[in-house]
């Protein structure tokens, strides 16, 4: 099969390359000609496990082509993904403006019958409007193109995408003619091999459906931390808490890990945009606005206690911060909670020393340029090395290297002895054992 995939973020280059590796012939298109100069020559834009080698591989094999050019593209196929950005607009919707102009274009160029995949998350409605600006297109030219719209969303984890396209728990594919469903069957045969994965239904419940998923899995991280709270409050260990009802099989045990708030580009985003397609039809969605606030108190629940242990003056102190990015496995930064640690402890006067197995390069990105050349924030090359004269360690990720610490180096380098653990990883009373103040997240008496 001969596919078409607009736009290589995240999404798009991972059903590219996961596409190419089962066979099928994929050209992918973007605007921008650095990304894709650089993706001929096997320069990846984002750090995923495992997709290196496949985009690498697959262009080696002649199944994986990249360009700047739809219109080159299209004459080879007639099943395009739309796997473009929509970012929020500043009332919290979707922006559709890349969407849109990307079916203008499909609109432009097609010429024989042709299948149109929304990838991206996109509201409720949103395949009615890509119909439409293609027919408006094909009006223009003069052109009675046959097409179809297919609601296609992704369940892709960052740091686990490539296992997750590869082997999906399931394939939702919202589709209102046969034909359509037929080739969406086809396409995905190689991935539901062992068992049919595919779930058909119409356009408009599976767009809805990624919105559900991604709200559900957020409501549980903010009911978990609204939990954790109200454990400090009454002395209660969280972690106990979690795992006692974790065991019942209808909750689970994931998604109930209380922490720092979640981050990522998509929870905050698809919360957001549901909140405001709800209020669009009238409906106040009371539940999930509190799941959104609860989720903006939570990035600050780490400062809201080096507040109270060390008050609101932090000129002269330096903190070590452990992880940048918004959860291990990636050097994804978006809406992550470090950010809103850094710059809260930073205005408050401290001095920063972080460090991040991957995501050091984006942290240049992410912080104004001045704050690393007055040295507000150094970044070091080991997670021992950040703790250098710091008054506490703040663990804002939960790398795998973080997990055990060493206690020895921690008392030799550190200025006061002060653990903040953002993600309840570390054994409180080990940690006093040693010598260390420990704050976790839901474990301990608010005003002790
Ligand atoms: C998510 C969905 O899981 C995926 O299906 C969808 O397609 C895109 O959004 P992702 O953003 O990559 O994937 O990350 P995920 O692993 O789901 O974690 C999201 C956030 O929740 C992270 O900030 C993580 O730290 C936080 N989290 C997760 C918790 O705070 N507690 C938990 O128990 C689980």
């Amino acid at each position: 099969m001969n596919i078409t995939i607009v736009g290589t973020g995240y999404v798009g280059l991972v059903t590219g390359a996961c596409f190419s590796e089962m066979g099928s012939h994929v050209t992918c298109v973007d605007v921008d000609k650095t990304k894709i100069e650089n993706l001929k020559n096997g320069i990846l834009p984002i750090y995923e496990p495992g997709l290196e080698n496949l985009v690498i591989q697959n262009c080696k094999e002649g199944l994986l082509h990249f360009t700047t050019d739809l219109a080159e593209a299209s004459q080879s196929s007639n099943i395009f993904f739309i796997a473009v950005g929509t970012p929020p607009g500043e009332d919290g919707s979707a922006d559709l403006k890349y969407v849109l102009g990307v079916a203008s274009e499909i609109g432009q160029n097609i010429d024989k019958y042709s299948v149109i995949v929304d990838k991206s998350t996109v509201p409720v409605g949103t395949a009615d409007k890509v119909r439409a600006t293609i027919q408006k297109e094909l009006e223009i030219r003069g052109k009675d193109v046959e097409f179809d719209v297919v609601s296609n969303p992704e369940f892709l984890k960052e740091g686990a995408a490539v296992e997750d396209f590869l082997k999906p728990d399931r394939i939702v594919v919202g589709a209102d003619s046969q034909k359509a469903a037929k080739i969406m069957q086809r396409l995905y045969a190689p991935f539901s091999r062992n068992r049919d994965k595919l779930i058909f239904m119409n356009v408009r419940d599976a767009e809805m459906t990624k919105y559900t998923a991604n709200a559900m899995l957020a409501t549980k991280i903010s009911f978990m931390n609204e939990i954790a709270n109200i454990c400090e409050y009454l002395g209660v260990d969280v972690e106990n808490v979690r795992k006692g009802i974790g065991s019942d099989r209808r909750i689970g045990y994931s998604f109930i890990y209380p922490g720092c708030g979640y981050g990522g580009s998509c929870f905050p985003k698809d919360v957001k945009a549901l909140i405001r397609t709800s209020r669009d039809t009238g409906f106040e969605p009371e539940l999930l606005a509190s799941v959104e606030k609860r989720n903006m108190i939570q990035k600050k629940a780490m400062i809201e206690k080096v507040v109270r242990r060390f008050g609101t003056n932090l000129s002269g102190m330096t903190f070590a911060i452990w992880g940048l990015s918004f959860k291990p496995g990636t050097d994804d930064m978006r809406e992550a909670p470090s950010v809103v640690v850094i710059n809260s402890l930073i205005e408050m006067g401290a001095t920063i020393h972080a460090y991040d197995p991957v995501a050091m390069e984006q942290a240049r990105k992410e912080f104004p340029e001045n704050l690393f050349s007055t040295k507000k924030i150094e970044l070091f090359n080991s997670p021992y090395d950040a703790l250098d004269n710091c008054d506490a360690m703040i663990l804002v990720t939960e790398w795998k290297a973080f997990r055990q610490l060493r206690f020895s180096i921690m008392v030799e380098k550190m200025k006061q002895k002060v653990i903040f653990d953002g993600r309840n990883l570390y054994d409180p009373e080990e940690a006093r054992e040693n010598g260390f103040e420990y704050h976790g997240v839901g474990r301990e008496l608010k005003f002790s």
